[in-house]
């Protein structure tokens, strides 16, 4: 039985928790924190959700996703090729220190990838 990139990353704990240090640095990084000036705490905590959701469901855990797809909840964002890098260097700087495996970790990059055109508008 084929072992589903969910499970080999850590299941949920490990998604979540992944996802909360991705955004937490996002918001705090000086090219992407204008992304998130002035939204409430509960819009932010709703975001965060979805999210992980989101990433349990396209890894395949149980999950139903009742986000919008990737480009709908980006549309006008105008998020640039640079935003795009700054954020890459964070998932691959927060997977690093989470132990991520090398096979893992490109099985989430190519996910991500196949990502970038719905999200980069800039
Ligand atoms: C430079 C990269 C990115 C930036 C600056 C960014 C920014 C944002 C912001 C500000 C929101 C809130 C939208 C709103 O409700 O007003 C959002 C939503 C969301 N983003 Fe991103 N994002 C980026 C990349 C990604 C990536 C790579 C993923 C997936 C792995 C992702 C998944 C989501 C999800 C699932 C939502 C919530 C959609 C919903 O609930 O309907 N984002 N993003």
């Amino acid at each position: 039985m084929t072992v589903s990139l969910y499970d080999r990353l850590g299941g949920y704990d490990a998604l979540a928790m992944f996802a909360t240090q991705v955004v937490e640095r996002a918001q705090k990084h000086d090219e992407l924190a204008r992304f998130w000036l002035n939204r409430n705490e509960d819009t932010n905590a709703r975001d965060l959700q979805s999210l992980i959701d989101f990433l349990v469901n396209s890894t395949g855990g149980q999950m139903y996703y009742r986000g919008r797809d990737m480009a709908l909840a980006h549309k006008g964002m105008g998020i640039t090729s640079n935003d795009w890098k700054c954020f890459i260097g964070i998932v691959v700087g927060v997977a690093g220190e989470m132990g991520v495996g090398e096979a893992e970790g490109s099985e989430v990059m190519r996910f991500l990838d196949t990502l970038k055109d719905d999200i980069v508008s800039a």
